[in-house]
């Protein structure tokens, strides 16, 4: 009992004990959408209190940290996309950076060939954590006392919450890993099976988000958290240092903005592919009469198949962090060249990512997203990763967090793929200080300048694509917003070349694509994506039917 009272003081009606996912929600003051009830409840609560989507985006993702492990972080990065009531649309880049002690070449033997183990498991695996100092890049566009943001966060790790049964599942998964790379025991390790109700507390992690409350971003990257971190570091292979701590920073970007026939698309830049893929995709099928063809038959599947094989193999060949390699990011998004990839685009022939490659310029399960928006006009859509489920898996030992295992976003060597299946070239090669690419794509939609949609989902290099779908879904086959998230998804991203699609996708039309000659292979879930809709008064927000995912209101309409 006194563990309740004590949530309820800093998150209002909130039961971390007894929760149920909520799919839908229609609310007039405004909605949050995240992978877990219990997050998005908190954001609601901060949106009762006064505060803005800001404010609500940064208490949601500091709870995801605690109720969501496996991807919600404060030991990794992501980004931010927002458009604020006073028309300034914001992208903040919080992604992870190389250690300075990283080197091009750190995850191949002697005889050059790649070890993916350290690029994917354990302390060699990580990136200098982002996620911190992007909360303070985006704090000085809230209004309530960073405080008040996270002290919700505090008593969800320091009282403990319910697991749910997806939460259980993969904890009982991860056992032996979660031993194999800490050196203590982090508490995701129970003697018994973990089920469905038990309780979940992280005193640790409680302690770390006490110093970030009490010392803003230094009390993530100096003094005791930082020392564990460095300590946590020498246990193992580990190269993250005080000074790599010290000197993270957060940037504000300028946000990729583009119009697809009258709605302003505001999307991330690099280091983020998927803003710059999202608008190639989008660019090459604007000419296109997509809506004509229809949800997911045989003309619009492989339309925007070839359309994603085209933008995959340019991702590969030419994106990198814009802060180490020159990319011709104008050149790529322009109309002459996106008409000239499209030449050889043939409607009834399955296409060849051993013919297609990159275009030719002459010219010098586990991240998660959320969405917010408040009833000032402010809309907030942030996705945030450790990469992998439970990121590297190793926890810093008295921090109670997990760190990422980001570093695999590099091209370890050109031409290998990483853990998505994604290839890269010395655009993205490691580089001490450099970003990794990313493909997280926080989009929001405006119409007539003013907030209509804000999308995003994890799922690696399925991030783009899902998003692609989800807009034209909505923007062209005038699906609701809850079709648009829950209705089979499928993709293609150059390499391998075959079409993903998931188990409930239309067989006759799989069939259709396979006598076209495409392989088509079916691969579990793609994405979990959250979506709002802004329909004047009206704030529909839907959570993915394919995770906990949950959508709460303020003011919820009956
Ligand atoms: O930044 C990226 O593109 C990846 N690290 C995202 C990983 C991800 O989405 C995993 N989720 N299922």
């Amino acid at each position: 009992m006194a563990a309740i009272f004590l949530v309820l003081q800093s998150t209002a009606q909130i039961n971390p004990y007894n929760y149920h996912s909520q799919k839908k929600v229609t609310a007039t003051k405004g909605a949050v959408v995240s992978a877990h009830p219990l997050a998005s409840k908190v954001g609601v609560t901060i949106l009762q209190q006064g505060g803005n989507a800001v404010d609500a985006a940064v208490a949601t993702q500091l709870a995801l940290a605690v109720v969501y492990p496996g991807a919600g972080n404060i030991g990794g990065g992501g980004f931010l996309v927002a458009h604020l009531n006073n028309g300034k649309n914001i992208a903040i880049d919080y992604r992870e950076k190389a250690p300075a002690r990283a080197s091009r070449d750190m995850y191949l033997d002697s005889a050059g060939n790649p070890q993916l183990n350290l690029s994917q498991d354990g302390h060699l695996a990580s990136g200098v954590p982002g996620t911190i100092a992007g909360i303070f890049a985006s704090y000085k566009y809230a209004s309530l006392p960073f405080a008040k943001l996270i002290q919700p966060a505090i008593d969800l790790a320091e009282k403990g919450y319910a697991i749910t049964a997806a939460e259980a599942a993969s904890l009982n998964n991860l056992k032996e890993e979660f031993i194999q790379l800490n050196s203590t025991a982090p508490v995701f390790v129970k003697q018994q099976r973990w089920k469905a109700g038990d309780t979940l507390i992280q005193k640790d992690l409680a302690k770390t988000l006490e110093r970030i409350r009490d010392n803003g971003q230094s009390g993530f990257y100096e003094g005791e958290t930082a020392r564990l971190i460095v300590d946590e570091m020498h246990k193992a292979n580990g190269i993250i240092s005080y000074e790599d701590l010290k000197n993270y920073q957060a940037k504000e970007r300028v946000a990729d903005v583009f119009d697809y026939k009258g709605n302003t698309i505001v999307t991330m830049p690099l280091p983020s592919s998927g803003g710059i893929i999202l608008q190639q995709m989008m660019g090459m099928i604007a000419n296109r009469n997509i809506a004509a063809m229809k949800f997911q038959t045989l003309q619009s599947v492989q339309l925007m198949t070839e359309v994603e094989r085209r933008a995959y193999a340019d991702r590969a060949e030419f994106l990198g962090d814009p802060d180490f390699v020159k990319v011709p990011v104008k050149k790529l998004a322009s109309k002459d060249y996106l008409a000239q990839r499209m030449k050889d685009y043939a409607p009834s022939k399955a296409g060849s990512s051993a013919v297609t490659k990159a275009g030719i310029i002459k010219e010098s399960e586990e991240t998660t997203h959320l969405s917010v928006a408040d009833n000032k006009g402010n809309v907030v859509s942030i996705t945030t990763t450790l990469n992998g489920g439970y990121g590297s898996r190793t926890v810093v030992s008295g921090a109670g967090f997990l760190l990422n295992n980001e570093m695999d976003d590099f091209s370890v060597k050109p031409g290998v793929p990483n853990m998505y299946g994604a290839v890269g070239n010395e655009k993205n090669a490691i580089a001490p200080g450099k970003r990794m690419l990313s493909s997280m794509t926080p989009t929001i939609v405006l119409k007539n300048n003013k907030p209509y949609l804000v999308v995003g989902t994890p799922g690696g290099t399925t991030i783009p694509t899902s998003v692609f779908q989800t807009l034209v879904n909505i923007l062209e086959f005038g699906m609701s917003v809850e079709d648009a998230v829950n209705k089979p998804k499928f993709h293609h991203q150059w390499l391998p070349d075959e079409i993903r699609i998931e188990k409930d996708f239309d067989a006759a039309v799989k069939k259709q694509l396979e006598a076209m000659g495409y392989k088509v292979v079916v691969k579990g879930q793609i994405g979990r994506t959250e979506v709002i809709q802004i329909n004047g008064k009206q704030i529909i927000a839907v959570g993915d039917k394919r995770g906990d995912d949950d959508a709460e209101g303020f003011a919820p309409m009956p």
